[in-house]
């Protein structure tokens, strides 16, 4: 009889019931009148007296662990019931929290269809460069100290393998491969050596233009850029161009725009000049032109370079740089409405 408790025990640890009715068919088998306990405990009564308190002890064990075991069947199977009845298939999937585009790709976005809208394609480059679309090609002199350790991320193994500092590495890519007209944009990430502050990091975004293509002049240039602020900024939008000097354009120049938060009236946001920075411009040099395969007798072209993240901050009135970079849901999700 010991044994066959035994075995019976082992039996119920290893029992499975996936729907009502296999369970019913377990309770029937073990625990109903005529169930395999009950026939054990009508045989009770033959086992020898001296035996009987083991036996009885191991009996009653066998029938606690088996309406356990039942009890526990039907628990897991009920909970997977509820699951099912709980899932409501004709629910629509929405609302569901969706992701917020970053502010710098809703502004990068936004330069690209503008400048889009006025002809210009997207050009692509790599961010690991070379010195020589860097700053060869884009007439930076050997000595130049844009290609000092300051600036510039180098691999000391290749020393001429750097990250890119600008993406104007982008016209040269452009150039070597196609003759003009050329017309485009190249948006990208760039990298500095910068410590790391509420007004620099050492990467951030940027977006290049370049045209170059037979009589193109500085007029040219201011009209596209005048288009260019008025959409961004509104149509009140006045520019204003600086003298400046960048080793790639000649003659160079920087615009700022009209503050958009005093009206050009002065403010402590534009130093009381009325007037904000926004990028730089100018001619493109006819060395970088013949540099870069191009015939600086029969063409001509301009070229700007704006940084996406000032941008954003004129736009949003961002005071810290760092969080463009940091993913802190509670910033990002404030330009939902943007999107
Ligand atoms: N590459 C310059 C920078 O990173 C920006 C720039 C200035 C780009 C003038 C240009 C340009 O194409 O003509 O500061």
């Amino acid at each position: 009889m010991l044994e066959k408790i035994e075995q019976l025990l082992k039996e119920i640890e290893d029992l499975k019931a996936s729907n009502a009715e296999e369970l019913e068919a377990l309770r029937i088998k073990y625990l109903s009148k005529k169930g395999a306990i009950n026939a054990l405990m009508a045989d009770f009564r033959n086992v020898a007296a001296d035996k009987k308190k083991e036996v009885g002890m191991k009996l009653n064990e066998l029938k606690n662990r088996t309406q356990e075991r039942i009890a526990a069947l039907k628990e897991a199977f009920e909970a997977q019931d509820n699951g099912a009845a709980e899932l409501d298939l004709t629910r629509t999937a929405y609302p569901v929290d969706l992701g917020t585009r970053h502010p710098l790709s809703i502004v990068k976005n936004e330069i690209i269809d503008i400048f889009s809208r006025m002809g210009f394609t997207i050009a692509d480059g790599p961010e690991v460069e070379d010195d020589w679309h860097v700053f060869s090609s884009m007439n930076f002199a050997e000595d130049h100290p844009a290609r000092d350790m300051q600036d510039t991320f180098f691999i000391e193994s290749h020393p001429d393998i750097i990250l890119r500092t600008h993406t104007s590495s982008v016209q040269s890519r452009v150039m070597e491969v196609s003759q003009p007209p050329i017309r485009v944009i190249c948006p990208g990430r760039v990298y500095r050596n910068e410590a790391i502050s509420y007004r620099a990091h050492c990467f951030f975004h940027q977006v290049e233009g370049l045209y170059v293509d037979k009589n193109v002049s500085f007029t040219d240039l201011k009209q596209v850029l005048l288009q260019f602020a008025k959409e961004m900024f509104g149509e009140d939008t006045k520019i204003r161009l600086r003298p400046s000097y960048f080793p790639f354009t000649e003659p160079s120049a920087e615009m700022d725009i009209s503050c958009d938060i005093c009206g050009g009236e002065g403010c402590p946001f534009c130093k009381y000049t009325g007037w904000v920075e926004i990028l730089g411009c100018g001619m493109v040099d006819p060395a970088v032109l013949e540099a870069n395969g191009i015939d600086s007798k029969v063409y001509s072209g301009y070229a700007f370079g704006m940084g996406v993240e000032r941008i954003a901050n004129l736009k949003y009135k961002v005071k810290d740089l760092r969080m463009f970079s940091e993913n802190d849901t509670r910033f990002l999700t404030e330009f939902e409405a943007a999107n």
